[in-house]
Order: C-alpha cells, then sequence, then structure tokens
C-alpha cells in the first residue's frame, strides 16, 4: 500500500505528519512514501531529505489519492474528495467537535483514524500525540511568556542590585501543566500549580513546585479513576475562586491549562482578578481553543488589558515548534501503524478486538464506529473494592517474604556476634553512627525541596569536626619538639584554616542564596 503524506493546509500550520527520520520505519513496514513537495519546509524538513530518506516527492493530488493518508488536521473538503473509496485518512480528526466530518468520511467510505482518540492507557502511550503535543506547548507556554515578561524568572544578585526571581501560577496540572512547571523552574522561577485532582500534588512537589489547595469541604471528589477532572460543583468552584483570588495578586505569570475532556473549559478566572495583577504581568490560556479558562481570553491573539496584563491566547503552540512536534508526532504515527501492521507487508488490518485500534477507528468501510465502547483508562491505582470476609485459609508466603526473613535472619546473627566480639569503643562508635544515619535521614527529608541547595551549603559546616579535631592536635603537641611533632602541627594547623574557610563559606553562600528569596 502507499502513504501519502500532504502538505498541511490548514492557515498556520507548520508542521508534517512524517519526517525524513520516520519514513524509513513506515517503509520497513512494508509501505511506500509518497510525499508531497514541499510538505515539510516549514518545520525545516527540504524535500531533499525526504528523498535521501526513501519516500518519493510527488504532487497534492497523488499525495491524497495514497491508499492511507496520514496528516495532522482534519481535511479540507476539496482534498477529502479526492480520496478513494477504502483508503484511510489518520490525523487529529476530532470527531467529538467535527460530526459532518466523520459522516463525509463515511458517506465516501474512507476508513477515519483519530489521533485524538488514543487512550491513555500504559499500552498506547507511544502513540499519544494529544500528550506530545501538550508537552511541547506546555513548555512553549512558558517561553511565549518569557518573551513578553519584563523581567528574568529567576532570581539574581548583581553588583547593581538584587533581581527578585518571577511568580508562577499554573492551573491544571495534567500533561502542558506539568511540562509548564518544567520549563519555568528549570528557568529559575518560583512556581506554584493547583489542580481539581488533589493525587497530582505529589507530581508537582516533586518537580520543584508548590501546590495550592482549594480550601477543603466533605463534599469534595476524591482520587480520580481515570486521571481526568469530573465537572466541579458551584461549592467547590466558590472555594476555588476565593484561591484563585489570592494567588492571582501573587503571580507575574499564569499559565492556564485546565481541561475536562468532551466539555468546554472551565471558567476560573474573572476580569475582576486580572485588574488585580501588577502592570507587565502575563496570563497564557492553553485552553483558548475550548473557550479558555479566563474570561477575557481572545482564542488565537495575543493583547494587553486596560492594566497592561498581557493575555496570550495562541491555539498554535506545538505548531509553533514544528520541527520537534513534527518528529514526536511522527512517531506516534509510526508507532500505530506498526500496531496496525501486524506483518511488515504493508497492508493496513483494522482488527476491532484491539482495544486502541477500536478507540480510534471514527468510521469503517462506510460505516460510524464513534464514539468507541468506553474502556478504563486508570492514571491513579483504582479503590480498593469492600470485599465481603474472605473464607480463613493458612496464608503462604510469598517468595518475597522469604527472602525478607532470610536477610533480616542474617543481619540479626550478624549483630550478635558484633555485641559479642567488638571492643566497647567500637560499639561506642557504631551507635553514634547508626544514631547519625536516623536523624539525618529524617532531618534531610522533612526540609522543603526548594531549600535542598541551601541545605547542601550548611552541611559544608560538618567540616567544623575536622576544626575540633585539628585544634586537639595542637593542643596535645604542646610540648613535642620533634620533626614528627612540627609535621602535625603544620598539618593540623593548615587543617584548622581550610576547614574553617569550608565552615564559613558555607555559611556566607547560603546566605547570599535565601536573600535573593527574600521580598523587599
Ligand atoms: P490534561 O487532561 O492532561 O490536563 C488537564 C488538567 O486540568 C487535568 O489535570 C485536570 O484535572 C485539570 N482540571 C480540570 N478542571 C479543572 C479545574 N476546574 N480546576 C483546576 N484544574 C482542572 O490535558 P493536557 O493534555 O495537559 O492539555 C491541557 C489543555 O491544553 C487542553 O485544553 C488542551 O486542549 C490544551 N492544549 C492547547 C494547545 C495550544 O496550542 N493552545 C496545544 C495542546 C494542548
Amino acid at each position: 500500500m502507499k502513504i501519502g503524506i500532504p502538505r498541511e493546509s490548514l492557515a498556520g500550520e507548520n508542521r508534517v505528519a512524517a519526517t525524513p527520520k520516520t519514513v524509513p520505519a513506515l517503509i520497513k513496514l512494508g509501505y511506500e512514501v509518497l510525499v508531497e513537495k514541499g510538505a515539510g519546509a516549514k518545520a525545516d524538513f527540504p524535500d531533499s531529505e525526504y528523498l535521501a530518506a526513501g519516500a518519493a516527492v510527488v504532487t497534492k493530488k497523488q499525495a491524497w489519492s495514497s491508499d492511507i493518508v496520514l496528516t495532522v488536521n482534519e481535511p479540507a473538503a476539496a482534498d477529502l474528495k479526492s480520496m478513494k473509496a477504502g483508503a484511510a485518512i489518520i490525523g487529529f480528526l476530532n470527531p467529538r467537535q467535527a460530526p459532518d466530518l466523520v459522516k463525509a468520511l463515511a458517506d465516501q467510505k474512507v476508513s477515519g483514524l483519530s489521533m485524538d482518540m488514543v487512550p491513555r492507557t500504559s499500552r498506547a502511550q507511544s502513540m499519544d500525540a494529544l500528550s506530545s503535543m501538550a508537552n511541547i506547548s506546555g513548555y512553549r507556554a512558558v517561553v511565549e511568556a518569557a518573551h513578553t515578561f519584563g523581567r528574568f524568572f529567576g532570581g539574581q544578585v548583581t553588583a547593581a542590585g538584587k533581581v527578585p526571581p518571577a511568580n508562577v501560577f499554573v492551573i491544571g496540572t495534567g500533561v502542558a501543566g506539568l511540562a509548564a512547571i518544567g520549563a519555568a523552574n528549570s528557568l529559575g522561577a518560583q512556581v506554584r500549580a493547583t489542580d481539581v485532582r488533589p493525587e497530582t500534588a505529589e507530581q508537582v512537589e516533586s518537580m520543584g513546585a508548590s501546590f495550592v489547595h482549594v480550601a477543603p469541604s466533605e463534599a469534595d471528589q476524591g482520587v480520580s479513576s481515570d486521571g481526568y477532572a469530573k465537572e466541579t460543583t458551584d461549592d467547590f468552584n466558590q472555594r476555588a475562586a476565593v484561591m484563585y483570588a489570592e494567588q492571582m495578586k501573587w503571580a507575574d505569570i499564569v499559565i492556564t491549562t485546565a481541561a475536562i475532556p468532551g466539555k468546554p473549559s472551565p471558567k476560573l478566572l474573572t476580569a475582576e482578578m486580572v485588574s488585580t495583577m501588577t502592570p507587565g504581568s502575563v496570563i497564557v490560556d492553553l485552553a483558548a481553543l475550548g473557550g479558555g479558562n479566563c474570561e477575557m481570553t481572545k482564542a488565537g491573539q495575543s493583547f494587553v488589558t486596560d492594566n497592561a496584563v498581557t493575555i496570550i491566547g495562541y491555539t498554535d503552540l506545538a505548531s509553533r515548534l514544528p520541527s520537534q512536534s513534527s518528529q514526536l508526532y511522527g512517531t506516534n504515527l509510526v508507532n500505530l501503524m506498526k500496531l496496525l501492521t501486524p506483518e511488515p507487508d504493508g497492508q493496513l488490518v483494522l482488527n476491532f478486538d484491539d482495544e486502541i485500534i477500536r478507540t480510534v477507528t471514527v468510521t469503517r468501510d462506510g460505516e460510524v464506529t464513534f464514539p468507541p465502547p468506553p474502556i478504563q483508562v486508570s492514571a491513579a491505582p483504582a479503590a480498593a473494592p469492600v470485599a465481603a470476609p474472605a473464607p480463613v485459609a493458612t496464608p503462604k508466603p510469598p517468595a518475597d517474604w522469604r527472602k525478607l526473613f532470610a536477610i533480616v535472619a542474617v543481619a540479626a546473627i550478624a549483630l550478635i556476634a558484633l555485641l559479642t566480639f567488638a571492643p566497647n569503643s567500637f560499639l561506642n562508635l557504631m551507635a553514634v553512627f547508626v544514631l547519625a544515619c536516623v536523624v539525618g535521614y529524617y532531618v534531610v527529608w522533612n526540609v522543603n525541596h526548594a531549600l535542598h541547595t541551601p541545605l547542601m551549603s550548611e552541611t559544608n559546616a560538618i567540616s567544623g569536626i575536622i576544626v575540633v579535631g585539628a585544634m586537639l592536635q595542637l593542643v596535645g603537641l604542646n610540648e613535642g619538639n620533634s620533626v614528627l611533632s612540627w609535621a602535625v602541627r603544620i598539618i593540623a594547623c593548615a587543617a584548622t584554616l581550610v576547614a574553617s574557610i569550608n565552615v564559613f563559606g558555607g555559611f556566607t553562600v547560603t546566605n547570599r542564596m535565601l536573600s535573593m528569596f527574600r521580598r523587599g
């Protein structure tokens, strides 16, 4: 079969569905690849590279009349007309928003496979194009914000004065939100984030940001079973609005990514909240296409409010990094093609027993197969069912338990031998060492992530023990005049000097770092 890669016709689209790196993988599956002339030009992939990769460069009509067409966006009506009956199209077909397209595909007997329908299951991860694009968009949102914001993201101490870090608030901590947290954090900003799903707090904190909770109530939803949010209640929204009003006053940059699949974007930020932001602040609303999380957002536009806040509502963030996004999207398509091509014979098989294939297929043989039957997509561990008491049986320890018992037994014998034969001085030192390990473990793990670097400087103070040891040596050698005594004296002096520099230097550096985070 022939795979056609047309040039995208949507205005402003820079991506392409195959790159010179993904073409050989498609050929390896037994397909012939036809790329429309100039299809990859906007993503910096010239025709010559496609030719070198083994593809043929063809006209628009030839690309669209292939057996399988790989696209990024929905096809234009005229392009769809060029497709032959029995062919297949794979791309972001958005069947929920474009029922007319689904009907047109069925009428023309074209099989439609939609990349935005890939389920969020572990097996489908390598085909999850929405996540690939959201990841790029989260990163790009921070780049757009940094470009517009008139200050550094990271705090600095310079000869000309102290620069405070930027305050970034991320709303919605799914794929795009986490990517935005990572990018803002690596630029040195102070990052806070919130989400309606409380289970994301741990991920947020592991990325070095702090999670902001909405004031709790007994009626709140707990951990989500499928990794997606449900619509929130009026009571929750009121409590959330209080939190947003507070955070908007703190934030210099707000990045909103809140989304519920199949529903319009939740409206979280009001014009009144925007009016409390400092002039020069920036809001990047990733949810602009679905109506926006901020009521002032204009989809596809960037504008400045009366109080000098820039609101960016671009809907093409992934397309603004076209080379990278084409590569990741192209790889997602190759992985789907591998699933659709059980033998490397260039034959596409729509096997509905496979839940991924079933879920992405919106039309087959003139029949509309959308919506697919629901499948369980669990991002969080499912809550344990309340089971009836099980019949009592003698429990058989699993293999792991046996291993653990053996390790504990060996450790106990070693400890008894040590207590019996080791000298008292060794046991004293050992007790101090074990206590230090336990205390150290709890001290370090209870320190906030943001303070780990200052903590490392603090640990320089441990050099204090060297100062004490070196001074004891000096006191003990007062009377001796031998060469050895002088050698010890010189080494002890040097140790005292170097360790003191380490101790005081550690505190000075820590003090400078902490002052970067102090306001005023
Ligand atoms: P996702 O489903 O992984 O994450 C959305 C997050 O929003 C979830 O964690 C959910 O719990 C949270 N959320 C839902 N309702 C909320 C509420 N009321 N308050 C706080 N959090 C709430 O989605 P993903 O992939 O991260 O995409 C995020 C948004 O970015 C989507 O709207 C998507 O369409 C958009 N997007 C925009 C692009 C652009 O160019 N502007 C490109 C790619 C994605």
